[in-house]
């Protein structure tokens, strides 16, 4: 079986941070979202993958990944012109897959578990897709099942008035004959060719989808918000350990991941789950945490900073709360001594809640 995963789309939701690259390799916990896509892909046994990329992002997703030597796999590149619809990225792999069963991943969904045997199931069976459902509270932002007598009787696209509760997550076992499909689609109201709406036609054709449940966590990490919680999912589930330096006088309460290089001076308290990187200074009266996560070379002097995703090299100075907040690389944030003048050079987008 072969991979596919998506690198394309707007980001729009995600500005200012998407102007720079795609938000597919926005950090969670240190690593680009969709490392954990390629882990997922790879821990299952797939050997050859395709990356589907466009706009700004591209060049940073090969420079990131490479030909996939580091994984121990095989990367490919397709360009995608425009993101004309998930479906419409898929259909740009037809040479890629050849004849082979496949696996499609959105590049911003993250889950936990692994999908070994789904991909066992699907390589066994006739069936000619196989889909991970789970139950949401917000369903009309979703492709949306319903089932009928364990068998999936329809699937619409951010259904206004959603029958169910069922997402069809961004994972997607398809055959070849899915190729067929997407050529019979014309483009939805959002002008995409949509992967639902292939779905549909399966369902019409009286092909057999099977299915599995999600019960544990997914997350489409499409805003701010969703990649604060995904952050704090995945720093809750990884394993710590410690490879900096410790001053006295420093506080840990719960699992921190601490890298090479990093120092953590006198005073400082560290509550986790927390990551921090490689090669950075912690001191004055900083509290890091939980929640959160220090990129590399980050230099953090007397400030709080919870629930958030703070990337390399950042500077972050003087008594500053900082909560529910992503903030880029290279970004340097620094008190005033006037606390009445605020000071601010920023980009494209930007936005500041004082
Ligand atoms: O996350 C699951 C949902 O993903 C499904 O429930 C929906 O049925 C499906 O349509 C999709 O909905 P979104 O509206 O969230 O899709 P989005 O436009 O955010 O794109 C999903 C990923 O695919 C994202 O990583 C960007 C990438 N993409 C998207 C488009 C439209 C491409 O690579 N090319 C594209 O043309």
């Amino acid at each position: 079986m072969k991979g596919i995963i998506l690198h394309g789309g707007h980001g729009t939701r995600l500005r200012p941070l998407t102007h720079t690259g795609p938000k597919q390799l926005l950090p969670i916990a240190n690593k680009p979202m969709s490392e954990y896509c390629v882990e997922t892909l790879v821990d299952a046994g797939i050997k050859e993958i395709a990356f589907i990329i466009g706009g700004i992002g591209s060049k940073k997703v090969k420079e990131y990944y490479g030909n996939g030597e580091k994984f121990g796999v095989k990367f490919t590149y397709i360009q995608q012109d425009s993101p004309r619809g998930i479906a419409h990225a898929i259909s740009l792999c037809e040479n890629f897959i050849h004849n082979e069963k496949f696996v499609v991943f959105l590049g911003d969904n993250i889950i936990q578990r692994k999908i070994n045997d789904y991909v066992l199931d699907f390589e066994k069976s006739d069936a000619s897709a196989s889909l991970l459902l789970c139950e949401v509270n917000n369903p009309s932002q979703f492709g949306i099942a319903e089932i009928e007598n364990n068998k999936i009787i329809k699937i619409t696209e951010k259904p206004k008035n959603p029958p169910t509760n069922l997402a069809v997550t961004g994972i997607y076992f398809l055959t070849p004959y899915i190729f067929e499909v997407i050529k019979k689609l014309k483009p939805s109201w959002r002008n995409e060719l949509e992967i639902a709406d292939a779905l549909q036609i399966l369902v019409e054709e009286g092909e057999e989808i099977i299915y599995g449940m999600i019960t544990d966590f997914w997350k489409d990490t499409g805003t701010p918000d969703d990649i604060i919680e995904a952050n704090r999912i995945i720093l809750e589930n990884m394993p710590e350990s410690f490879q900096g330096v410790k001053e006295e006088n420093v506080v840990i309460k719960g699992k921190i991941i601490v890298g090479e290089g990093t120092i953590i001076k006198n005073g400082v308290k560290i509550l986790g789950p927390a990551i921090i990187g490689k090669n950075c200074i912690i001191e004055g009266n900083t509290t890091i945490g939980g929640n959160t996560s220090i990129g590399k070379n980050a230099h953090l002097d007397d400030c709080n900073i919870s629930d958030s995703i703070i990337m390399s090299n950042c500077t972050i100075k003087g008594k500053l709360n900082i909560q529910n907040s992503i903030i880029a690389s290279n970004s340097k944030i620094t008190k005033e001594q006037n606390e009445n003048l605020k000071k601010f050079l920023l980009g494209e987008g930007t936005q500041i809640s004082l």
